[in-house]
């Protein structure tokens, strides 16, 4: 059952020297209880996707088109009241920089208990109870005593449990979290990507994991997609895209893996991926594609279904 559909997502910026599409006809379909991975170079569009979900994009974001429905709302066009309600408690977002959603002025504790009471229906001792239960949901060593620290005497690691926890305060569906694990050491990206997957098998969360490492998603992810300069290029089940890649450029993230490298040079993709000011005829791979034939790689190749739930936006393919 999907949770959160985004259909066919157009999104410009407005810039000094003009409009730039930035997204086209991004669609993603999250389904309850996995976690969806969208994988990408920098720049791709991965945070913009994320934050369209909870409609909090930049001034100059313009959408286009399309919709993005959650519970029978289309959360493009909802009043800003709904959005709240939406981003306080059904939709929680994990971010790459755990401080933009921690206040350093304010101890953990406070924190959690001004999202605990927002429910109202709690106690003070009830919600404090509650605090303790869900940091220790997250597994935060001596939760009681961490009621009363300030974020910035906890690690980064530390601090993400938090976020974690104040999702989880909340009961969210959804969790969106983007590059969670980037600014934290191997060891500890282990453990809060390994609590993520146990928040999704036991209250059956939603979570869109935004990240750039293939590593990761093969372990974790049950579904993924990939983007490439603002278009989904390629989208299908785990198993099914580490056994059948199809994508030109997927299969060059892959061949950049280094565990499928071995002591070979590590194959990095040549070249850069445009920025959106750059125009491109057809296909915006074409230019850094080994499989590019200019016959027919000028036209905009649509996201089609080649095998079961496989889904390649290619020509070649
Ligand atoms: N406020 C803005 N104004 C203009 N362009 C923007 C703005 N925010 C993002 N962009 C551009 O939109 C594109 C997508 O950005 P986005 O942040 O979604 O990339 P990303 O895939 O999340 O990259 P990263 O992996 O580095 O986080 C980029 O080319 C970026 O430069
Ligand atoms: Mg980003």
């Amino acid at each position: 059952m999907s949770v959160v559909d985004i259909n066919g997502l157009n999104l410009s910026f407005k810039l000094e020297n003009g409009v730039f599409p930035t997204l086209y006809d991004v669609s993603l379909s999250l389904k309850e209880g996995e976690i969806h991975a969208l994988v990408g170079e920098s720049g791709c569009g991965k945070s913009v996707t994320a934050m369209s979900i909870i409609k909090l994009l930049p001034k100059n974001a313009v959408i286009t088109g399309g919709e993005i429905i959650y519970n029978g709302m289309n959360i493009l066009s909802a009043p800003p009241s709904e959005l709240r309600k939406l981003r306080g408690s059904e939709i929680a977002l994990i971010p790459q920089d755990p401080m933009t959603s921690l206040n350093p002025l304010y101890t953990i504790g406070n924190q959690l208990l001004e999202v605990i009471e927002k429910d109202g229906n709690l106690t003070k001792d009830e919600a404090i109870e509650k605090a303790i239960e869900v940091l220790s949901l997250v597994k935060m060593p001596n939760p009681k005593e961490k009621l009363d620290v300030y974020p910035h005497e906890l690690s980064g690691g530390m601090k993400q449990r938090v976020i974690i926890a104040m999702a989880l305060a909340t009961s969210a569906k959804v969790i969106i979290a983007d590059e969670p694990t980037t600014a934290l050491d191997v060891t500890i990206q282990a453990q809060i990507m390994k609590l993520l997957n146990e928040i999704k098998t036991n209250f059956k969360t939603t979570i869109l994991l935004i990240t750039h490492d293939l590593g990761l998603v093969g372990e974790y992810a049950d579904e993924i997609s990939v983007m490439y300069s603002g278009r989904i290029v390629e989208n299908a089940p785990k198993d099914e895209f580490f056994k059948n890649t199809m994508h030109p450029y997927s299969k060059a993230l892959m061949n950049a893996l280094p565990s499928n490298t071995k002591d070979k040079i590590l194959k990095t993709i040549s070249g850069q991926p445009p920025s959106i000011q750059e125009q491109i005829v057809g296909c915006r791979f074409s230019p850094r594609c080994e499989m590019c034939d200019s016959a027919i790689c000028g036209a905009v190749p649509l996201l089609a279904e080649k095998h079961n739930s496989h889904f390649v936006a290619c020509h070649r393919v």
